[in-house]
């Protein structure tokens, strides 16, 4: 990328953005009101270093995260936007409409929003047909999944540059052809997350044992096939349709809370954030990160070596760096 890309909103997301730019070379123009914003980036860039080295990846030419002190100032002649700034329409909409005012009115506007629908968030800002939404996963310098989002308003030409921008920084980037909320991976995880709230408010199980069940049994299928390849193959030799016909009616038992949410009481907080404690408490948040980044590392070059999903962008990435 020849210029600058700019990001809005350096918490998690943000700063994990500007990382992934950075080591594939591309310099980064940050603004965020937070005082701590140049600690974050830092502690961010070493850890995003750390699960690059996991990975063997080495980087040829860094490029710069320098700080700035407005969104004007920003995105003064980027080539990018990616608005990372906290998920609240009411706070995202007027960052917008400044970055939209300020940056060229070619420059496509990615948000990093993890379920608003882009065509909710173009109306009021100018030439609004460069706004997608760019959703990335946690940690965002290094799983490679991106859904791209068109609203009403958008632009074809802006999807395809922007899909074009997450490949040359080696992400997967998924079009979303169809505006829903959530896109798809937040209705994925949205099923899953509620179910666990169900189990732990029945106290059938606790946070650990959740995630036991999880890491120990479909977690590692989900990383290398997905869901439908996964009971493809649970169908045996009657495949797909097999399965369907066997499991099917169990969606009419009593499996599942489907769309009911538990109320989510004080108590219930409490009672999960005690056993995410006793779980996971002695680990401090970046020793956490650091953990699970030499994992999901291990997982993509194990990935890689069988040259089958996310190991596949990882060896793209590794010939792009040279
Ligand atoms: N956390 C995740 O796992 C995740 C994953 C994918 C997408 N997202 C999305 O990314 C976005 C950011 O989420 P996050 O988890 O990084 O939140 P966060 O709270 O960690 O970071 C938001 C940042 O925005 C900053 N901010 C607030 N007002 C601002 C302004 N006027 N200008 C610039 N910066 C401002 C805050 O200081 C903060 O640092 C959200 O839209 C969220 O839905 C989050």
């Amino acid at each position: 990328m020849e210029r600058h890309v700019a990001i809005v909103g350096a918490g998690v997301i943000g700063s994990a953005w500007a990382a992934r730019f950075a080591l594939h070379g591309i310099d980064v123009k940050v603004t965020d009101p937070a005082p701590d914003v140049e600690r974050v980036l830092d502690e961010v860039l070493a850890n995003a270093r750390a699960a690059w080295t996991h990975l063997g990846l080495v980087v040829a030419h860094e490029g710069t995260i320098s700080v700035v002190g407005s969104i004007e100032d920003a995105v003064a002649g980027a080539g990018h936007v990616q608005e990372s700034a906290p998920e609240n329409p009411a706070v995202k909409i007027p960052i917008l409409e400044a970055i939209a005012a300020a940056c060229p009115p070619e420059t496509v506007i990615a948000s990093s929003t993890s379920g608003i629908k882009p065509s909710d968030l173009q109306p009021t800002i100018d030439n609004p047909g460069r706004l997608v939404v760019g959703h990335p996963y946690n940690p965002v310098y290094l799983l490679p999944l991106v859904e791209v989002v068109g609203g009403v308003a958008t632009d074809d030409a802006a999807v395809q540059r922007a899909m074009a921008t997450y490949t040359e920084i080696s992400m997967k980037p998924v079009h979303v052809r169809v505006e829903i909320d959530a896109f798809i991976g937040d209705r994925l995880l949205e099923a899953v997350w509620r179910e666990a709230l169900w189990l732990v408010n029945d106290g059938v199980a606790t946070t650990e044992e959740i995630d036991d069940v999880i890491r120990y049994g479909f977690g590692l299928r989900w990383a290398q096939m997905g869901l439908f390849e996964t009971y493809r193959i649970a169908g045996g030799e009657g495949g797909m349709a097999h399965f369907i016909r066997q499991f099917g009616p169990c969606l009419q038992w009593p499996w599942t809370k489907l769309v009911d949410v538990p109320e989510l009481t004080e108590e219930l907080v409490q009672t999960i954030a005690e056993q995410s404690d006793l779980q996971s408490g002695h680990h401090d948040l970046r020793e956490l990160e650091r953990i699970r980044d030499a994992n999901v590392a291990a997982i993509l070059r194990a990935l890689e070596a069988n040259d089958w999903g996310a190991g596949r962008t990882l060896k793209e990435q590794r010939e792009r760096l040279g």
